[in-house]
């Protein structure tokens, strides 16, 4: 697994051209639009519920109680009073935003059905990153890889431990680590830093894969290669440098 200085628009600035893409999480369609721009997807599908109920981030009765930090909401505070109706005015701007690009697909359905719709053994790459809670990851990435061509490349975003995320339920981490064992797929690379991307593909040595790593290598991107056993327990550890910015760095 290659460990990457840099973010995730660095890791798909490595991606091989005009592949098959979905986002699974898109939001105002932000990282869409990079997935566009840098990556030139014949095909781009955005999956989206664009909704909030706040059963799908809690579980439990408890409503704000334990999350002091949210001011009487769970997650995402800034969706504001009315969630569902800032989640409407979401869904909207990014159908107008990707109006012009006929490569972009637009469904609005909760993830698994948005996924199950998909054509099978269609995907280059999928992107995931809609609800973050372990079994809603888990569940998303047990429906993508039916997607995946074989020895395409999953995309996960938040895989991450470290001071970053204190305040969210983040369960990125433990499902990718159990789907990995589950599906004997095999971690490609990550990036660095709080709300880390990690990849992971059922056949490293697939040519979509080895045109990833060959573009890497080509890159001028520094990364270190570690062990697969090691990446579960990858943490951070989190400085505020002499000129007040924030560092972190992995511990292994
Ligand atoms: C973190 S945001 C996605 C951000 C986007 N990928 C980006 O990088 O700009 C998560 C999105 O997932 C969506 N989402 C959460 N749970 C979902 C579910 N169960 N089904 C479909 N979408 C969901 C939310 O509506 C939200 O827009």
């Amino acid at each position: 697994m290659y460990f990457v200085m840099g973010n995730r628009d660095a890791l798909i600035q490595q991606y091989p051209k005009r592949g098959v893409w979905a986002e699974i999480g898109v939001y105002r369609g932000d990282f869409s639009q990079k997935i566009l721009e840098i990556c030139e997807p014949s095909e781009l599908y955005l999956i989206d519920n664009w909704r909030f109920e706040i059963r799908d981030h809690n579980p439990f009765s408890d409503e704000a109680e334990n999350f002091s930090g949210f001011a009487g909401k769970i997650h995402w505070q800034h969706f504001g009073d009315d969630p569902n109706a800032t989640q409407e005015q979401n869904y909207q701007h990014v159908k107008t935003r990707f109006a012009h690009a006929p490569q972009v697909k637009v469904v609005r359905a909760n993830s698994i059905e948005g996924i199950q719709s998909l054509p099978d053994s269609h995907f280059d790459v999928m992107y995931v990153d809609a609800n973050h809670q372990y079994e809603y990851v888990l569940r998303d990435m047990m429906e993508a890889r039916k997607k995946l061509k074989p020895g395409g490349i999953m995309q996960m975003n938040d895989f991450y431990e470290g001071p970053g995320g204190a305040e969210q339920n983040l369960g990125v981490m433990g499902a990718v680590n159990t789907f990995v064992k589950r599906y004997d797929f095999h971690y490609v690379a990550m990036s660095y830093g709080s709300y880390a991307d990690v990849m992971i593909t059922d056949d490293p040595t697939s040519s979509y894969v080895k045109q990833f790593i060959a573009n890497l290598n080509n890159s001028d991107l520094t990364f270190v290669g570690i062990s697969d056993p090691l990446v579960p327990n990858i943490r951070y550890k989190f400085y505020r440098k002499a000129n007040g910015d924030t560092r972190f760095l992995a511990m292994l």
